[in-house]
């Protein structure tokens, strides 16, 4: 395939204008696309690039885009309810795709189309952001040279403001089902169904975690042979332990009146973190595994550190797309990122980025 340019549906939200400056930084060949002909005029004219009106309603206008890229990166969100026509057109149209999504239900929807997407020669490749694909090369990287794996647990520490696509996407989460991964299958789990402690090393030191429907869930099982997966994020013991309790009443009130309440009162703009805001945030991702190595019971763990979440998100959906259009680029079907691309590869590349990661002695983690 001679096509080399990479397409941005989204360009004009939050997340789509940072991939789409990350892209003119590296100088591809882009074409962006939205719905809104006036936002997505304002992006042409301030790039350069060229632009396409699209709308995921629209088939004619998917086929139109995925028709003349390489590769298409998607940010159009909540993906649960405007991912999966994308992927089609993407899949019909022989053009990789990736998007920025980290919504369990979605990712195991789409592995539905892997077949397809096998024969078609195009690599599917949701959550190529800072979550997922982190946590996932990590889990990749953590997890190599293990024959059996019990568990891959994986806690983020984070400080992180989130924008208006981001908070919206988290309520539309919230109302549907979330999943663990316990003895080798996807089990619907309510958030803060485990509640733990996790030694980070100084300066995060002890935190409580609650367990969260983070998409690792659905991806680490695909690479990895393993028989549990769960992610867990630190927060205030009293919030753990409400959500613990909450959880059930809270999840039905959302799908009610207090769902769209909570959407109204987000609004339906695209604004997000301001930019020394969103360079201040940090995050710290432990990754555990347990099984057996080398015929002995063994634990690894790593640790993941690193800042701005939405800047990370543009270098990692970039370093994709680059990759994809690498004339060599061979891997097809629906893929977790450290099955589309070399997982330390991508991790180190993102040194650059502020991302660093580390081996750490023997587990000191509690149930
Ligand atoms: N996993 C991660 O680490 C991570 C990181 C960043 C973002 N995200 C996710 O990425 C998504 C985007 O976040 P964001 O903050 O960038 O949101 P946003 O600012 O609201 O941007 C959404 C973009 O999608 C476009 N769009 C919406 N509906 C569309 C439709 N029907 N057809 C075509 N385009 C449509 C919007 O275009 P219009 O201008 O036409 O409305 C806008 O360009 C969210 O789901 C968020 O959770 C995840």
């Amino acid at each position: 395939m001679a096509r080399t340019t990479i397409g941005v549906l989204g360009a004009t939200g939050y997340t789509g204008r940072l991939i789409v400056e990350e892209l003119r930084r590296l100088r591809e060949p882009v074409v962006v696309a939205a719905r809104n002909p006036d936002k997505l005029r304002h992006v042409a004219e301030a790039t350069g690039f060229e632009s396409l009106v699209a709308d995921v309603a629209d088939a004619t206008s998917l086929d139109r885009l995925t028709g003349q890229c390489r590769v298409l990166i998607n940010t159009a969100g909540p993906f649960i309810d405007y991912g999966e026509p994308v992927v089609r057109a993407a899949i019909a149209n022989g053009c990789h795709y990736v998007d920025t999504t980290g919504e369990q239900p979605f990712m195991k929807a789409m592995l539905a189309h892997d077949a397809l997407a096998q024969e078609r020669g195009v690599a599917v490749v949701s959550a190529l952001a800072f979550e997922i694909a982190v946590g996932d090369c990590a889990a990749a990287v953590a997890g190599a040279g293990f024959r059996e794996i019990s568990s891959v647990h994986l806690t983020y520490a984070t400080r992180f403001h989130a924008s208006q696509g981001t908070q919206r996407t988290i309520v539309r989460m919230l109302q549907t089902a979330g999943y663990a991964y316990e003895r080798g299958a996807w089990v619907e789990t309510p958030p803060a169904s485990v509640v733990r402690t996790v030694d980070f090393p100084p300066p995060i030191g002890r935190v409580t975690a609650m367990s969260f429907p983070s998409a690792e869930v659905i991806t680490i099982p695909r690479h990895l042979p393993v028989r549990e997966v769960r992610a867990f994020i630190a927060v205030p013991a009293p919030v753990a332990h409400t959500v613990q309790w909450m959880s059930g009443p809270l999840t039905a009130a959302l799908r009610g009146p207090l769902g769209r309440l909570a959407t109204r009162a987000i609004g339906t703009d695209t604004g997000g973190p301001t930019e020394s805001t969103r360079h201040a945030d940090t995050f710290a991702i432990l990754v555990e595994v347990r099984g057996i190595r080398q015929g002995a019971a063994s634990v690894e763990r790593l640790l993941v550190k690193g800042r701005d979440p939405y800047g990370l998100t543009a270098t990692i959906a970039a370093y994709g797309a680059q990759r994809m259009t690498d004339a060599g680029y061979d891997r097809r079907g629906v893929l977790a990122p450290a099955a589309a691309f070399d997982p330390r590869a991508l991790l180190d590349d993102l040194a650059s980025a502020g991302v660093s990661y580390e081996r750490l002695g023997a587990a000191a983690a509690t149930a």
